[in-house]
């Protein structure tokens, strides 16, 4: 079965693109990344999709994450749509600021498992579904996600997880449900307590539960 699984090194592959031709690696280097797939070029969600990540995309830069999108249309689709897209925005001086691949072969998006067997073209081909992936500096799926055609995504959840994927790259901690920058975070359990108290200047506090174990260990970061 096709696809990526998490701690895999993502494949370098190459690509035409708006910005030419890329091979993936390169085009990282070693920032962060994100490759955030979509049907079709010209459908309404996707444009609301790729206008809000445009509007937002110096969050992205601010995190030192590069930005791709992909869908299977040519270049030159891409190009003209991202002229609309732009126009979402009441931007229409500004080029959209991230790149889009051209996957029109669909091969790319059979390697990565990206194909939604629901959503077809007039010619009965499966158009992308909207998958997201968010790559490492050591160029490993760190998270994946996987929507069908008809849910746009919430860019805003993608920087909340970016940001909780940075900050666990650091340290050793897990953020809770519903976390943001500046919440408490949550010590791992493989941690023991001696090692918890000394990694943690700031303490350690631990929810009482009535099974009377130590699980629920907090920190402020
Ligand atoms: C859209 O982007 O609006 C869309 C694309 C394919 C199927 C359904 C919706």
């Amino acid at each position: 079965m096709p696809g990526i699984l998490l701690g895999d090194v993502f494949p370098n592959f190459e690509a035409d693109t708006t910005i030419g031709r890329i091979k993936f690696h390169d085009f990282l280097g070693n920032s962060w990344g994100i490759l955030f797939s979509h049907p079709r070029d010209f459908t309404p969600v996707c444009t609301t999709e790729l206008a809000c990540a445009a509007k937002i995309s110096d969050e992205f830069k601010k995190r030192g994450v590069k930005m791709i999108a992909l869908s299977i249309d040519s270049v030159e689709d891409h190009r003209n749509w991202s002229k609309d897209v732009m126009a979402f925005n009441d931007q229409t001086e500004s080029p959209l600021p991230f790149p889009i691949i051209a996957d029109d072969k669909r091969e790319l998006s059979v390697q990565l498992g990206m194909l939604d067997p629901d959503e077809k073209d007039k010619d009965g081909m499966p158009l992308t579904a909207r998958c997201v992936f968010v790559i490492g500096p050591d160029k490993k799926l760190k998270l994946s996600i996987l929507y069908p055609a008809t849910t746009g995504r919430n860019f805003d959840e993608l920087l909340r997880v970016i940001d909780s994927l940075q900050l666990t790259a650091q340290k050793k901690v897990a953020t809770p449900v519903d976390w943001k920058p500046g919440d408490k975070v949550m010590v791992i359990p493989s941690l023991s307590e001696a090692e918890a108290g000394a990694l943690f200047p700031n303490g350690v506090t631990t929810k009482e539960v009535p099974s009377g174990k130590k699980y629920l260990r907090y920190t402020q970061i």
